[in-house]
């Protein structure tokens, strides 16, 4: 008799663990539904990846480089780090790209290219510099395509 009293509240116990774990992975299913619909959250951004396609390019200059300089600044080219992913500047760290106010340039293709290979190494607001091409690696048509991308989205393809 001391073994079955024993054993009913033991039961008992189990049977609320497992509605409790069963519980828990419902919640956790519907927590994860969030994360199945963010694709479509996306598509907004996705919609974003021409921002040349309606800027009128300075000549040399190509729709494929600023796809390609797209990529670049978001990837090997490091710009993001400072720049943030959508060049919009992160305090401190790397001014806006997007408006058309410039702090060291006057905003042409050509200026564009050249701030990128040099650096900045003495920012007007920045708290430090920016190393020639970010600290990346970039082949001069990687360095061009990356202007390309900010030159477009600079003058009005954002
Ligand atoms: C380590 C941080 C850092 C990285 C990485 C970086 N930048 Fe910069 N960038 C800066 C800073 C700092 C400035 C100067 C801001 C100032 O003068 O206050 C700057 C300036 C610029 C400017 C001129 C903006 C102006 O208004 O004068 C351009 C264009 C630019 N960066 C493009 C890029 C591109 C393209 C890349 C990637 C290849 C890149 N940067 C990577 C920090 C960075």
């Amino acid at each position: 008799m001391r073994r079955t009293a024993w054993i009913t509240p033991l039961s008992v116990l189990a049977f609320a663990g497992l509605t409790t774990v069963a519980c828990q992975s419902q919640d956790a299913q519907q927590q994860q539904q969030p994360p199945a619909a963010t694709p479509q959250a996306q598509a907004p951004q996705q919609q974003q990846q021409q921002p040349g396609a309606s800027v009128e390019l300075p000549p040399g200059v190509t729709q494929e480089m600023v796809a390609q300089g797209q990529q670049i600044f978001a990837s090997t080219g490091l710009c993001f780090t400072c720049h943030g992913p959508n060049a919009k500047g992160m305090p401190g760290l790397g001014p806006d790209l997007t408006d058309n106010q410039w702090l060291n340039i006057d905003g042409s293709y050509d200026a564009i290219v050249e701030v990128i290979k040099t650096g900045v190494a003495q920012p007007k607001q920045a708290a430090s510099p920016m190393p020639p091409m970010g600290g990346a690696q970039l082949t001069d048509e990687q360095v061009r395509a990356v202007a390309a991308y900010v030159y477009a989205l600079s003058h009005g393809g954002a």
